[in-house]
């Protein structure tokens, strides 16, 4: 089992609620990892970008149009990236009212609100930088906001996040700036390659649908930065059998929108 881990049962793969609960609160809002702890989850996922004017926020398109009502707020806005808006704009936007009525005001969290929010939950964090080609420097940013927040303490290393990412670059970046903090690499590396990206990353983050036994089989082989068995956590899974199928492979963690129904059927399959 991983070294953090509130696994159902041993040996069951940890539950992660993607983007908060997001099958049941709108994703990367307060309501969606509140949600989450109300439902008993401790691990939560999450995708942190950058402002216009520097700002951390957490969001995960590049654009704001999906999950903000910025095409109202700003019509004349178009393509309405993240990266087009200064914090105090996005602050004024409404992040829940489009996943339902029920979230109208939820706003997109600066990573800094967000942190203290995990915090006060106390939940733990798969922790994504989206997109970080798109915002150069963001690794050493956002692990400055993650020191100011508390969230470097060796009790909050040790057990309480993973930093990941699509870019290998990035992740390496995170690796050199803090090798103590635990990474992961989100895609699926030839077996050959693997023993390449277990240079800096703990966790090999893949698709369940690109995902095999022997490939679940290949990746315990090998060992991570850390020395400890390289891990994987699969995503995103929402529905009960193929949680049983991943968690029969033995994967680490599983990302889901729905952690109750993943929950559900790890503890019986
Ligand atoms: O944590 C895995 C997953 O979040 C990666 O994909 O697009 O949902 O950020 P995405
Ligand atoms: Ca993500």
């Amino acid at each position: 089992t991983p070294a953090a881990s509130s696994a159902a049962k041993p040996g069951a793969p940890l539950v992660v609620a993607h983007r908060g609960a997001s099958a049941y609160a709108p994703e990367n809002t307060f309501a969606a990892i509140d949600k989450a702890r109300d439902m008993g989850f401790t691990w939560v996922e999450n995708d942190v970008q950058r402002t216009k004017d520097g700002e951390l926020v957490i969001m995960h398109d590049a654009t704001l149009k999906r999950t903000t009502n910025v095409e109202q707020v700003f019509p004349d806005r178009a393509p309405w990236k993240v990266a087009d808006f200064t914090a105090a704009e996005i602050a004024k936007l409404d992040a829940g009212s489009w996943f339902s009525p029920k979230y109208a005001g939820q706003r997109v969290p600066t990573l800094k609100q967000y942190m203290q929010r995990v915090s006060r939950n106390k939940q733990s964090l798969v922790f994504e930088f989206k997109k970080p080609e798109l915002y150069p420097g963001i690794e050493k940013q956002g692990l400055r906001v993650l020191r100011q927040t508390g969230w470097l303490d060796k009790q909050h290393v040790k057990k309480k996040l993973v930093i990941q990412s699509f870019s290998a670059d990035s992740v390496k970046t995170v690796h050199e700036l803090r090798p103590d903090v635990k990474t992961g690499f989100l895609g699926t590396p030839a077996v050959a390659d693997l023993p390449r990206y277990a240079k800096f990353s703990d966790q090999i983050n893949a698709t369940h649908t690109s995902i095999s036994a022997d490939y679940v089989k290949a990746i315990h082989a090998l060992k991570g930065p850390h020395k400890k068995r390289l891990e994987i956590f699969t995503w995103t899974i929402n529905d009960a059998p193929n949680a049983v199928r991943a968690a029969r492979f033995g994967v680490d963690g599983i990302i889901t929108n729905t952690p109750d129904v993943v929950r559900k059927a790890v503890r019986k399959g």
